[in-house]
């Protein structure tokens, strides 16, 4: 719906009218913002936050559906336990301090991942927060967490298996479709454009299955600093973009295809 806010920022930022309706975002380089500046990784991370409420009201005006950012991988547990111990007080703090703006900006909270090895404390939180803001009707702000693409993948795998040995589902029924519709994905949009910052040229394990298809945006933008600005400028490239899904005309008309 294009509310007059919307149409204002459309024209601030000379967007075209047609959106993505999902954005998802590698937020990388946090560490390296730090050490350029003679910090400790956490004062990045610390930084990065301020990023995240800026990145979150501009979605939530422009009208996206859904914003993914992925905020702390499987892999994310390797690193030294003070840098994880210090992540999780940070997210703690993100969710106790940012809750009533993501409220009174009709935001819905949610989360993806292996959630279950989060500290108890965090998880605890975590689900009081999505709690909080269930009733909201606006973007949907998705937050991965303990998140990986061949984890969310090998369970969805496994729940289909357990149907089809049930007898509920027919080898043969099974689609793309039915993998789409398993996976922790399931209720959101198509992936319309990726953007992943720090200049890092790979996909570390987010959103396999949900990326076929999306636009990549790779800035060299470290986290900390990527801002309404940057976030415009991805928007842009997005709406230059021809999509073809394969074919050999770009797809018009529909909200997720573009034509120059
Ligand atoms: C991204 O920044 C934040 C998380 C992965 C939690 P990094 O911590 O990966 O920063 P760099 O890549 O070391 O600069
Ligand atoms: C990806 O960043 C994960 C998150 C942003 C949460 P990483 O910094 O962990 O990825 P690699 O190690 O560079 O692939
Ligand atoms: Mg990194």
């Amino acid at each position: 719906m294009e509310t007059p806010k919307k149409a204002a920022l459309l024209k601030r930022y000379r967007l075209k009218p047609h959106l993505p309706r999902h954005v998802a975002i590698i937020m990388d380089g946090n560490g390296r913002w730090a050490k350029k500046r003679h910090l400790p990784r956490i004062a990045g991370h610390r930084a990065g936050a301020f990023s995240i409420r800026e990145i979150v009201r501009l979605s939530g005006e422009l009208g996206l559906e859904a914003l993914t950012l992925y905020a702390f991988s499987t892999e994310n547990w390797k690193r030294p336990p003070r840098e994880v111990a210090l992540l999780m007080q940070l997210l703690k703090q993100y969710l106790r301090s940012e809750v009533p703006e993501l409220l009174g900006n009709n935001v819905r909270l949610g989360t993806i991942g292996n959630t279950a090895d989060l500290p108890p404390k965090i998880g605890k939180e975590l689900k009081e927060s999505i709690q909080a803001t269930s009733h909201y009707t606006g973007l949907k702000l998705i937050l991965p967490l303990s998140y990986s693409g061949r984890a969310d993948l090998a369970r969805a795998v496994k729940g289909i298996a357990a149907k089809v040995k049930a007898g509920k589902l027919k080898p043969s029924a099974v689609t793309e479709k039915t993998i789409t519709q398993s996976l922790s994905t399931a209720s959101l949009p198509e992936v319309d454009l990726l953007i992943r910052t720090s200049g890092e040229m790979r996909v570390s394990n987010f959103l396999l299955w949900e990326l076929a298809y999306s636009e990549f945006h790779i800035t060299p933008t470290l986290w900390p600093d990527f801002r309404t600005p940057h976030f415009i400028a991805a928007l842009r490239d997005f709406q230059t973009r021809q999509r073809r899904f394969g074919g050999v005309e770009s797809v018009t008309g529909s909200v997720t295809s573009w034509a120059r």
